[in-house]
C-alpha cells in the first residue's frame, strides 16, 4: 500500500470533486473570519425577530466562521452592508469549507457526531484489510454495517468501497434517533440547519446572548432541548428537528455517551458542561453541511434495523461485504458465561448476546469483518475457524487516567480463510482515546 493510498479519505475525494477550483487561504484566515463574521453579526442583531430569515442569517453565518475561501473573502469585502445583508439571507450561497477540518491520518478526524466506540481511530488497518478482500474478491458488490453509531467505521471504508466500485451501501442501527439524525442530513440538510440555529437565535431572544457561560445555564438549556427531544421521540415523529436536537445533545454530553432504552425507544443522555462545547451550534452546521455530501456519495440508505434482521438478509449472499461493531465485551473477563453478554458500555441495551453474534456470521456465506474487545473464546472461535485475528493496543481515556485494552480485528475473507492470528502490539502500539 502506498502512502497515498494510506491516508485516503472521504474528504480528500470531496475536495477534489467540489473544491478543485478554490483558493484556499493557509494564513490569515482567522482574522478575516473574525471581521466577518462581527460584521455579520450587527446585520443579524437587526434581524433578531424576523423568524425565518434570521435563521438563514445565522446559517450563512456559522458557514463564513469555518470558511478558509480567499475570494469568499474578496467578494464580502467588496459588499455594502445592503449586499452583504442580502448574501446572508440568501440559501444557496454553496460556502464551502472542507478545506477547513482534518481528516489525514488515524489521530487527525474529523467526526460527525461524537460517539463511544467510534472507530474513527482504526482507519489504516481497516482500510488495509478492506482493500485486501476487496481485491481478492472482486464479486463484491454490496456493504453493510448493522451496528452503524457514529459513521467512524464506514467513514474508514467509505472512500475505499467507492474506489473499488462498491456503490450499494446499507447502514442501520437500532437507535431511531441516530438514524433519523443521519437520514435528515442525508436528504433535509437545510432544514436540519435551521433547527440547530434556531437553538443560539432562540438562546439570543430569551437572554440577549447566543449560548449558556456558566454551567448551570447551561444545564439548563440541555433540559430544556432534552424536554423537546424526548417529546419528540414519543411522538415517533423522524423529522429534521430531532435530529439537531440529537446533534446538540450529543454534543454536549461526556464523550457523546448515550443510553437507548430497546423498550421505550427513548435515548437518555447526560449534560457535562464545556464552555468550547456549548459555543459549538456553528460548527455542528458545517459538519451537517460536509456530512450531507459524504452521505450522498454512493447509494448510501440508512434504516432502523436489528442486526439480527441484516445478517438473515445476507445470509446466502457471497456478493456482500459485512462490517460488524457491537458493543464489546468487557476486556478485562476472562471467564464469561457461555453466551458472553456482558458488555464494557452497551448504549442501554441490556445483555447483548455475542456469541450468538458470532454463530451467525460463521453461518453465512458473506465475508466479515468484525471488531471487539480481545476476549480468549472470540480468538479461539477464530482459530477453530481460521478468521484473521489482529490485535491492537489501546489506551481508553475517557477522564483521566489512561486505562490499557486490546482491540481486536477478526477478517472472514471467503477466498482466503486460513489460519492467521496476528498479534500486531508493537506495530499499532499506540495511544487512542476510547471516544471518537
Ligand atoms: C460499538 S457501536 C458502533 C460504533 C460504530 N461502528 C462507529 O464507528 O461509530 C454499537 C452500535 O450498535 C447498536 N446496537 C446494539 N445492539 C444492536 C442490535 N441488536 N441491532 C442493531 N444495532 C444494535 C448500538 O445502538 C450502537 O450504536
Amino acid at each position: 500500500m502506498t502512502k497515498n493510498q494510506k491516508t485516503l479519505s472521504v474528504l480528500f475525494i470531496l475536495l477534489f470533486m467540489t473544491n478543485s477550483n478554490k483558493r484556499v487561504l493557509k494564513k490569515g484566515f482567522k482574522k478575516l473570519q473574525l471581521k466577518t463574521v462581527e460584521r455579520s453579526c450587527l446585520i443579524l442583531r437587526k434581524n433578531i425577530d424576523r423568524k425565518t430569515i434570521s435563521l438563514q442569517m445565522y446559517v450563512n453565518q456559522s458557514l463564513i466562521q469555518y470558511s478558509r475561501d480567499e475570494d469568499l473573502f474578496l467578494d464580502i469585502q467588496q459588499m455594502t452592508d445592503e449586499e452583504y445583508e442580502q448574501f446572508l439571507k440568501n440559501k444557496d450561497n454553496n460556502i464551502v469549507n472542507v478545506e477547513s477540518f482534518k481528516d489525514d491520518g488515524d489521530t487527525s478526524r474529523f467526526v460527525f457526531i461524537i460517539y463511544s466506540g467510534g472507530k474513527s481511530n482504526h482507519k489504516t488497518m481497516q482500510q488495509e484489510e478492506l482493500i485486501k478482500i476487496l481485491t481478492n474478491n472482486p464479486n463484491i458488490t454490496k456493504y453493510f454495517e448493522p451496528f452503524l453509531g457514529g459513521f467512524g467505521s464506514v467513514y474508514n471504508s467509505l472512500s475505499v468501497l467507492l474506489k473499488y466500485g462498491v456503490k450499494d451501501i446499507f447502514l442501520s442501527d437500532t437507535n431511531n434517533s441516530l438514524v433519523n439524525c443521519y437520514r435528515q442530513v442525508q436528504r433535509n440538510p437545510k432544514i436540519v440547519q435551521k433547527w440547530l440555529a434556531s437553538i443560539d437565535i432562540e438562546y439570543f431572544r430569551l437572554y440577549g446572548k447566543y449560548y449558556p457561560d456558566t454551567k448551570d445555564e447551561s444545564k439548563e438549556w440541555f433540559e430544556e432541548i432534552h424536554r423537546r427531544f424526548t417529546e419528540l421521540e414519543k411522538s415517533k415523529k423522524m423529522n429534521p428537528k430531532r435530529a439537531a436536537y440529537f446533534m446538540y445533545l450529543n454534543s454536549n454530553t461526556q464523550g457523546g455517551m448515550l443510553n437507548f432504552n430497546m423498550k421505550t425507544k427513548l435515548n437518555k443522555m447526560h449534560h457535562s458542561f464545556c464552555s468550547k462545547k456549548v459555543k459549538r451550534v456553528p460548527l455542528l452546521i458545517n459538519k451537517v453541511e460536509i456530512f450531507h455530501k459524504i452521505f450522498n456519495m454512493g447509494n448510501i440508505k440508512f434504516s432502523v434495523c436489528r442486526y439480527e434482521t441484516v445478517l438473515k438478509k445476507v445470509n446466502n449472499d457471497t456478493n456482500s461485504l459485512v462490517l460488524l461493531d457491537p458493543p464489546y465485551v468487557k476486556y478485562e473477563e476472562e471467564k464469561t458465561s457461555d453466551n458472553i453478554l456482558s458488555c464494557s458500555y452497551n448504549y442501554g441495551i441490556n445483555n447483548f448476546n455475542h456469541r450468538q453474534l458470532l454463530t451467525k456470521m460463521k453461518n453465512s456465506q458473506c465475508h466479515f469483518m468484525y471488531y471487539n474487545n480481545h476476549n480468549p473464546y472470540i480468538e479461539e472461535f477464530s482459530q477453530k475457524h481460521s478468521y484473521k485475528y489482529i490485535k491492537k493496543d489501546v489506551i481508553y481515556r475517557n477522564g483521566k487516567e489512561g486505562k490499557k485494552s486490546v482491540e481486536i480485528f477478526m477478517v472472514k475473507d471467503n477466498s482466503k480463510v486460513t489460519s492467521n492470528i496476528v498479534n500486531n502490539v508493537d506495530f499499532f502500539k499506540e495511544e487512542v482515546q476510547k471516544v471518537s
